[in-house]
């Protein structure tokens, strides 16, 4: 089986915790801590980095190896990653670095890449776009990459690309499957708030009102802040409405940056409402993880799912990828219908 050739752009947390986790999936049998051990017949030992691309001088020219431990990259060291021989190269800067970070990040003056050509030379197949929130035109400087390359594209990021009709036709027309937008967590506190809201609403609960707020201290946590805090409100807050057949005060998103916390986050919930005969209940609770591992096993199943629409010829946004691993979806749907989706894409597509 030939492995799943992916390029990352952005060497940040969340590609730390992938290669990271590609070190200590890839030698065991032992996969506890992932939601999907094996896809059709794809195992995490199937998956390959051939290209990374940033602009940090801390990460620019350095083997993948060091640069996913390089600062300000926080996530935790879980498995020792022996050297990659892929050197990351410098692509450009764009919109890649906000006011709130320009401080944390360090441009290097190294000449940019020409990304699309390293891409076809490494033989890379999909494109996972892991930049900063934010970051809306290099997002979109990068799909064009990817489509001069003829290569798939993810968007983890929250920039409007998979669910924008335009990029989705553009990369149907260029016969390449395309997916996003915003990443879920594997334990993400928006599944578990509608998780929650369904049931208290399935069991006759009317809510009146509800919020979910996060605190992080990943550079993450501080783009948000400063970029992209009510566009990941609306994205959250639309979401976890539609886990309600009716109307109720509803806000959810990120809320602050606290430097100390490190790349973990604390997510609020409180939900009140009523039931029997108008009597009051309150839920408030604190949940507490670790930012990039969250991404690591939805991103595993990624672009295994891609590696499978590309061999079977799929092209556009794949609807069943997109709502199953992404916030902003093209099409929101139930969290089950789209787990069930997902399911059966991989079980009609997945045998090689
Ligand atoms: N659990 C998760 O971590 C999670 C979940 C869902 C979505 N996401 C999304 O994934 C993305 C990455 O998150 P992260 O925590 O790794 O962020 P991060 O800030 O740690 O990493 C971003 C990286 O991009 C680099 N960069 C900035 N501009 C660039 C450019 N023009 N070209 C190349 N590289 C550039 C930065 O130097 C940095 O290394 C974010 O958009 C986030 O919203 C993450």
């Amino acid at each position: 089986m030939p492995k799943v050739k992916v390029a990352l752009i952005g060497v940040g947390n969340c590609a730390s915790a992938f290669i990271q986790g590609l070190q200590y999936y890839g030698n065991k049998e032992n996969y506890t801590g992932l939601r999907n051990p094996s896809l059709g017949s794809l195992t995490p030992s199937d998956i390959e980095v051939v290209a990374a691309f940033d602009v940090d001088n801390r990460k620019v020219g350095k083997d993948l190896a060091k640069a996913i431990f390089a600062a300000p990259n926080n996530a935790p060291k879980v498995a020792e990653v022996p050297s990659t021989s892929i050197i990351v190269n410098k692509g450009p800067l764009l919109d890649g670095v906000g006011k709130s970070t320009k401080n944390i990040v360090q441009v290097s003056n190294a000449p940019d890449a020409n990304v699309a050509k390293i891409l076809k030379e490494s033989g890379a197949e999909i494109v996972a776009n892991l930049l900063p929130s934010g970051a809306t035109e290099a997002s979109r400087w990068y799909a064009e990459q990817a489509l001069a390359a003829g290569c798939a594209f993810v968007n983890a990021t929250p920039a409007f690309i998979a669910s924008d009709a335009a990029w989705a036709k553009r990369f149907e027309t260029a016969g390449l499957p395309l997916v996003g937008d915003d990443l879920v967590d594997q334990v993400g506190s928006t599944a578990l708030h509608k998780t929650l809201l369904k049931l208290l609403s399935d069991s006759g609960v009317k809510i009146t009102e509800t919020y979910q707020l996060d605190v992080g201290g990943g550079t993450e946590s501080l783009e948000t802040l400063d970029r992209t805090r009510e566009a990941k409100r609306t994205i959250k807050t639309q979401s976890v409405a539609s886990s309600l057949p009716y109307k109720a005060e509803i806000v959810a998103g990120s809320t602050d940056y606290v430097d100390f916390l490190q790349n973990n986050r604390d997510s609020y919930f409180w939900i009140s409402g009523t039931y029997f005969c108008n009597a009051p209940m309150r839920i408030d609770l604190k949940f507490s993880t670790v930012d990039a591992p969250n991404a690591g096993s939805v991103l595993f199943d990624v672009v295994r799912a891609l590696k499978i629409a590309l061999n079977k010829k799929l092209k556009g946004a794949i609807m069943p990828v997109c709502a199953y691993a992404f916030k902003r979806s093209p099409q929101m749907l139930p969290l089950e219908t789209a787990e069930e989706m997902f399911k059966t894409f991989i079980k009609e597509n997945g045998s090689a």
